[in-house]
């Protein structure tokens, strides 16, 4: 059995989720319900960063101790996140779980015996926002241009690792695995970081209260990004008591991350591994930004549409659906409320929704709610092309171009209703049978539209097979011509997505 595991980034808790984190845990969840059912044994990750200086420095700002802190905005405000979103991960780490704790100090311990690890002064800055060290030539106007602010000069003792030594293999692995990076021009990217030339970093800090210690030098702590990356790893060890999912999943996973956090996927993380002899990643998608008057949408930067104001106005599925189209998957795109909302009422509302409307109306009304026993004018072919093509741009995290695949079914089913007008045909009883061809095949071609949604709208779906009297079965292969049951009991079913006011919240 195919087997298919799935990270998004941890998050820093310095504050509380915008849509740019929402965003990704869509994305993700999309993609897991996906190969859920196309039948593969699929685990869901994500959780919190929580070791950061910028989480640490704001418990004090507020007087708070860091875990009171944590334990405080990660239960009120992270956790509940996937949730509030339609998203089903199968655990939730926090960097401050025990477990995680103990996995960092065995993975450390591991790379230092395999001889990776040496002591050594670290001098320079060190930008809070990115929680990395970054050079004089990254600065513009003396500021760390992501974040506006002045980077923080620091000399310390630290424990570094031998990063430049994974040069060559870090190589040899993009030219074996060129897909081990996606899209393309994200490989290409990571793989010039790389030829660019490695140097050796510290993967501690002195004086510290907060983190994780480092074994052998209790006073110094793990750098919080070494820390973080290795919860993909430590989740397996201690999600399921009593077992240990690392048998399973590694290293059949996949990390979804944001570009602004490729280096450290793409060139750190691999090379840890490799020093710590653990097998590599299958692959790595980076996506873009979604972008708010052309700026990141930032805590830092203020510009934050709250993802829960969002499904308080539209509801989950709506904002899921937006997440996915509004931007290709992989670029940075423009977004505005307005285009929520557009979304909404065009494709959704009038698309998808008075298609059910229409459908399930004319079936009351030509054939006393029955779904005649028929069969589709949509070839056969047709619908097992797109159940191919929809997998295959899934495969490669295609989640804007699947939908596109899909959404073209739904256009064709209206376009099918205004081509035959199912109106004219039922005055005259001649056309019976053309009627129950043409009222079939849009029942069955909205089935099979509901289980090709399903991971996309997870609370519609299955309200559009219930209103067409069909099993809630969203097995891949139901998307297919033809496997509709004829049934009858069929009600004009309730708008889908009912008509709403335009934007107001969040402005
Ligand atoms: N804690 C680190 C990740 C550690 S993973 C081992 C971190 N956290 S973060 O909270 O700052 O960001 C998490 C993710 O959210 C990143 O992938 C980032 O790219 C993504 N996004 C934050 N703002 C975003 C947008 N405006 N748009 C899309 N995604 C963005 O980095």
């Amino acid at each position: 059995m195919n087997r298919f595991y799935l990270t998004t980034p941890i998050f820093y808790v310095n504050s509380t989720p915008h849509i740019g984190h929402a965003y990704t845990t869509i994305a993700a969840d999309i993609l897991v319900r996906h190969h859920g059912q196309r039948g593969e044994d699929t685990f869901f990750l994500t959780g919190t960063d929580e070791h950061a200086s910028k989480v640490y420095r704001v418990a004090e700002e507020r007087g708070l101790d860091a875990k009171v802190f944590v334990d405080q905005i990660v239960e009120e405000n992270w956790r509940p996140l996937p949730g509030r979103v339609g998203a089903e991960p199968d655990f939730f780490i926090r960097t401050t779980d025990e477990g995680h704790k103990r996995v960092v100090q065995e993975f450390i311990e591991r790379i230092r015996a395999n001889g990776h690890i040496y002591e050594g002064t670290y001098s320079g800055l060190y930008c809070v926002g990115h929680e990395t060290f970054i050079s004089e030539d990254e600065l513009v106007d003396g500021k760390c241009p992501d974040h506006g602010t002045v980077p923080e000069y620091i000399e310390e003792q630290n424990w570094f690792f031998r990063l430049s030594d994974f040069q060559q293999p870090l190589l040899d692995l993009y030219d074996e695995r060129p897909d081990f990076v996606l899209p393309g021009f994200r490989y290409n990217e990571a793989r010039s970081l790389i030829e660019a030339g490695l140097e050796d970093f510290s993967i501690s800090r002195q004086g510290q209260p907060w983190g994780v210690s480092i074994p052998w030098d209790p006073e110094q702590v793990t750098w919080v990004w070494v820390d973080a990356l290795i919860n993909y790893l430590s989740a397996l060890t201690y999600a399921r008591p009593g077992e240990d999912l690392r048998d399973r999943y590694w290293p059949e996973v996949r990390h979804l991350i944001g570009k602004d956090i490729l280096r450290l996927h793409c060139v750190l993380w691999p090379a840890l591994l490799l020093a710590a002899g653990y097998s590599l990643p299958k692959q790595i998608f980076v996506h873009g930004f979604l972008l708010l008057d052309n700026r990141k949408i930032s805590k830092t930067i203020g510009n934050v549409i709250d993802p829960l104001d969002l499904v308080d106005s539209y509801g989950v599925d709506p904002v899921r659906f937006w997440a996915a189209r509004a931007v290709p998957f992989g670029q940075d795109g423009s977004v505005s409320l307005d285009s929520v909302h557009e979304r909404y009422e065009k494709e959704l509302a009038n698309d998808l929704g008075n298609l059910l409307s229409r459908t399930t109306a004319m079936l009351v009304k030509y054939r006393d709610g029955h779904i005649p026993d028929s069969e589709s004018l949509i070839e056969a072919a047709t619908i097992d092309e797109l159940r191919t093509n929809v997998a295959n741009r899934l495969d490669v995290f295609d989640i804007t171009g699947a939908l596109d695949a899909i959404w073209d079914l739904v256009r064709q089913l209206n376009k099918l209703v205004t081509d035959t007008k199912p109106w004219e045909l039922a005055k005259d009883d001649a056309n019976a049978a053309q009627l129950d061809r043409v009222l079939y095949t849009l029942a069955d071609g909205l089935r099979a539209s509901a289980v090709a949604l399903a991971a996309y709208l997870p609370e519609t779906s299955p309200r559009i097979l219930e209103a067409l009297g069909q099993p809630v079965d969203l097995a891949w292969e139901n998307v297919a011509v033809g496997k509709t049951v004829p049934t009858g009991g069929i009600e004009a079913a309730q708008p889908l997505f009912p008509r709403l006011e335009a934007p107001a919240t969040a402005a």
